[in-house]
């Protein structure tokens, strides 16, 4: 601003961005916007991705037989067992907080009050209310796991592959 300023005074020389018609303040007031914009567009993408119900959990080979992974951006186990695949929640049934598996005790335990649950979902002890929900699970025209985090199924429902 001060350069605009010393612009309109006689006898006193622009400044090299004010001859050139932008000004150091206009310059950054450009590139703020700009990565202001980018971080927006890029938390857009982070949220749709989080509440999009339908997330694709690659091929069925990326899991083995009689295995547990923790999808922490997704909150989601996928669990394949010799007769197929389950997609269970992680989140906990008592408060919400966010539960974690233990191969070495072979079971899912919530950091928060205590609950345990089997790989399954099923609960063995601790204040929750209730089992890991499971959710609809099924392959793509492609052979992709898909999990619709919308879909609530039962329990002893499994994918075949
Ligand atoms: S939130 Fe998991 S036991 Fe309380």
């Amino acid at each position: 601003m001060s350069e605009t300023k010393h612009s309109s005074l006689p006898g006193v020389p622009l400044s090299r961005e004010a001859a050139n018609g932008i000004t150091r303040r206009d310059f950054l007031n450009e590139i703020t916007q700009g990565a202001l914009g980018i971080a927006g567009l890029g938390s857009v993408a982070v949220t749709y991705q989080f509440f999009s119900p339908n997330v694709l959990f690659g091929n069925p080979d990326l899991y083995p037989v009689h295995s547990v992974t923790f999808l922490q951006d997704q909150q989601v186990y996928i669990v394949r067992m010799l007769e197929g695949f389950y997609a269970v929640s992680a989140v906990c049934t008592h408060l919400g907080c966010i539960t974690q598996w233990k191969p070495d005790a072979d079971m899912i335990a919530c950091p928060c009050h205590g609950s345990k649950f089997k790989a399954d979902g099923t609960k063995m002890e601790g204040p929750a209310p209730r089992p890991l929900p499971h959710f609809a699970i099924s392959l793509t025209a492609d052979g992709e796991l898909l999990v619709d985090k919308l879909q609530n199924i039962k329990p002893g429902q499994v994918l075949k592959v």
